[in-house]
């Protein structure tokens, strides 16, 4: 009996892919533990990290595919999937939650119609997670496509999604 190929084994990286993995690995080719300013770029250019760039990260920096999906998977910021236009992250760290952070969650998954790791009901927002957003002291905080705002409310936090940034 065979076991089957996972998905990242199974198909071949699209040439998009490739080439954005192997220029990721040849912008830090030398470097000592690459591997995580490897995956930050990859996702910088495509927006996420495809399944398909394990097997080419593999090869490239000889590490195990599980090696690269565990980093991948360990890191909130890392993203396996496309993300909606905006992308909104929330801060669950011990200040954010001390100053209201879990109803401001609540109410962004009620707004959004999704969870964390999800997209939006109309596809225009996805929702992470983040763990400090070096904000602490104006908490609770987010950011919304890489731009952090601070002491955020609810009606804070609808203005800003309602105007995408
Ligand atoms: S705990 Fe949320 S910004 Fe630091």
């Amino acid at each position: 009996m065979t076991t089957p190929a996972s998905p990242a084994a199974a198909q071949p990286a699209s040439d998009a892919v490739k080439q954005a993995a192997l220029n990721a690995v040849n912008r830090y080719a030398g470097q000592k533990g690459n591997l995580l300013p490897v995956l930050h770029d990859i996702q910088h250019t495509l927006g996420y990290i495809p399944d398909d760039a394990v097997p080419v990260l593999s090869e490239a920096l000889q590490l195990s595919r599980a090696e690269i999906h565990g980093v991948i998977t360990f890191y909130p910021h890392f993203h396996p999937k496309p993300m909606a236009p905006t992308v909104l992250e929330m801060c669950r760290a011990e200040s954010c939650q001390a100053m209201g952070a879990n109803r401001l969650i609540d109410h962004a998954r009620q707004k959004l119609g999704c969870d964390f790791h999800e997209t939006s009901q109309n596809g225009q927002v996805s929702l992470e997670p983040v763990y400090c957003l070096g904000l602490c002291a104006q908490s609770p905080a987010v950011m919304v496509n890489g731009q952090p705002h601070a002491r955020v409310t609810p009606a804070k936090l609808d203005k800003l999604l309602d105007k995408g940034a």
